[in-house]
């Protein structure tokens, strides 16, 4: 059964943000290394953007690396970026030729240089595309980010550009890494872990939470079609009672 026939597309979500988990014990599973199971999340993160591009969802964003990762073993954290210079090379071409914008959230100065400087490219490439807004979350942490957007804001009022009683949640987003995108409407997490891990915990405030056993390399367009027929049997609230969400939403 297809399941895109059952997606009312004048209710998707605006931004889908994924932590892609389970790379590891897929291949263990296997017989393998964990690396065979990052290798293998590639395909599942190409299906995936062909999937949200296919619905017409405009922003969806990957967790692929983040801070506390740098703790793995040195080889595991070496062919992960690596896989990730090779994946972005192969295909930005075709990013580009499907209209995706790639962006990358995180402290990039981090990374290796080759990564950075490959991730800089396919940002040019793409730079003026604009039916889908893809971001790779890459050694981010939300602790970082928000301590980070604090630290920003703490020099703009020492400087004296702003005063403190203009810090208000508008001026805190605005200087958190996500300025440019809209809050995540549906977080996703695989491999059947129930938490967040460190990731968007700012931007997920009323995100709508959708957790499935299937892990990450084995993650089609049909999961995420399911994902977004589940999010759209959710009624959203926002704190209110469903009456008054109604009437916000005419207003
Ligand atoms: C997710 O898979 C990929 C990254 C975190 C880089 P894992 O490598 O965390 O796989 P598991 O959770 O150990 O199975
Ligand atoms: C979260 O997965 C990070 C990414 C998906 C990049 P982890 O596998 O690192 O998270 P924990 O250790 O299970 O919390
Ligand atoms: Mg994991």
């Amino acid at each position: 059964m297809d399941l895109k026939q059952h997606i009312d597309k004048t209710r998707l979500p605006r931004h889908v943000a994924i932590i892609m988990d389970g790379n590891g014990r897929w291949a263990t599973q296997r017989g393998k290394e964990r690396i065979f199971g990052h290798e293998n999340g590639v395909e599942a993160v190409r299906d995936t953007v062909k999937a949200a591009a296919e619905i017409g969802i405009q922003h969806l964003t990957f967790f692929a690396f983040s801070t506390e990762n740098w703790c793995r073993p040195h080889i595991e954290v070496q062919t992960l970026m690596d896989l990730l210079v090779e994946a972005i090379r192969n295909e930005t071409q075709e990013l580009n030729d499907n209209g995706v914008r790639l962006h990358a959230i995180g402290d990039l100065d981090s990374l290796p240089q080759k990564c950075r400087e490959t991730l800089d490219e396919a940002m040019a490439t793409t730079a003026h595309n604009t039916r889908l807004h893809v971001t790779v979350a890459l050694s981010y942490s939300a602790r970082w980010e928000i301590v980070n957007a604090a630290r920003k804001i703490a020099q703009k009022v020492a400087d004296r550009t702003i005063n403190p009683d203009q810090v208000d949640e508008e001026l805190f987003a605005s200087a958190m890494e996500t300025a440019d995108f809209p809050d995540p409407d549906l977080l996703i997490r695989t491999s059947g872990e129930l938490r967040l891990s460190n990731f968007l915990l700012w931007q997920l405030a009323y995100a709508e939470l959708y957790f499935t056993p299937v892990y990450w390399p084995d993650f089609r367009k049909q999961h995420l079609f399911q994902a977004v027929i589940d999010y759209q049997r959710r009624e959203r609230r926002f704190g209110k009672v469903k009456a008054e969400v109604l009437t916000t939403k005419n207003a």
